[in-house]
């Protein structure tokens, strides 16, 4: 009986292949094959607490249910949330001193009632939080009165649940700057910070697959930030979501990409600006 409880149900080869499989199939995330004893590691208590007595079993309900439940444990096992105050910090600068004003000496945007910025594959929200303080900075800087929004989405409700919450640790939170923390955080308990709500409320979060074949959004955005995203999934998945992006930007809006992944400098769709940074292309 013992030795029953506590044997570990394995994961065959052929079931990790169906269970990568429908990885890439429903989120675009290409596990490849070295991801075999992750996978395992991550979902064997999955299996376990669900009574299914193979991978197999457990599989076989993952592609039955209905609800999308099963799918959703899975994706919060499965995608890799990292994410940090400060990453990748000179993004927000170029946002604030360049795009901005760039966007600001363009007689089209001027006419915008608003600075519409989507963080896509936001995580637990350190970087939607970042880019709605640098959007206030960016346009008081310009001494312009613009309202500004940002659209944070992500497959994770996990992660979502986090990031609404708005509430980090205070070592995580030190990594930005200073004068930021001053202004726009507010010391909760003896080690955690919160977003203050002027920050917090420009920021709407949202659960959204990006494998969608079409996104619902009725107005265009001028900036798109989808860094570390695309390092998951495979050329075909982000050629087909860099053609999804540049539909959904505004004339002349910027996309930024992680440093570890590149569009290319010969893109039809976007213009090579500075590293991880694209303009989109009239095409
Ligand atoms: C490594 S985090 C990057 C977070 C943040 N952008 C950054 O650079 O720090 C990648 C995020 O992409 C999300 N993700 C992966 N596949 C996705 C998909 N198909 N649709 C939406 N989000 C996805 C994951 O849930 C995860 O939160």
């Amino acid at each position: 009986m013992e030795t029953m409880m506590t044997s570990e149900i394995s994961l065959s080869h052929a079931e990790y292949k169906k269970i990568a499989r429908l990885v890439y199939d429903r989120f675009g995330i290409h596990l490849g094959d070295k991801k075999e004893s992750l996978v395992s590691n991550r979902l064997r208590k999955v299996v376990q607490a669900g009574g299914f007595s193979s991978f197999e079993k457990y599989y076989n309900h993952l592609v039955n249910d209905r609800s999308g439940k099963a799918l959703d444990v899975l994706i919060n096992k499965i995608s890799t949330n990292l994410t940090f105050f400060g990453r990748e910090a000179e993004h927000f600068s170029y946002l604030m001193e360049t795009v901005i004003p760039g966007l600001l000496s363009t007689d089209t945007f001027r006419r915008e009632k608003k600075l519409r910025i989507w963080c896509a594959g936001c995580s637990t929200g350190e970087e939607a939080y970042t880019l709605s303080i640098a959007a206030r900075e960016g346009l008081a800087r310009a001494h312009v009165e613009m309202d500004y929004g940002i659209l944070a989405t992500d497959i994770s409700g996990r992660a979502l649940s986090v990031a609404e919450k708005a509430l980090y640790k205070a070592e995580n939170v030190e990594k930005t700057n200073t004068a930021w923390i001053r202004k726009y955080y507010s010391k909760e308990g003896a080690d955690h910070y919160r977003v203050k709500d002027e920050i917090r409320e420009k920021v709407l979060f949202r659960r959204l697959n990006l494998m969608r074949p079409d996104f619902p959004f009725k107005n265009k955005f001028h900036v798109i930030f989808c860094r570390n995203v695309m390092i998951y999934f495979d050329q075909k998945t982000r050629k087909q979501l860099t053609v999804k992006f540049h539909k959904h930007l505004a004339d002349g809006g910027f996309l930024f990409i992680g440093h570890s992944e590149s569009l290319g400098r010969d893109n039809a769709y976007f213009e090579y600006m500075k590293p991880a940074v694209y303009k989109r292309s009239a095409v």
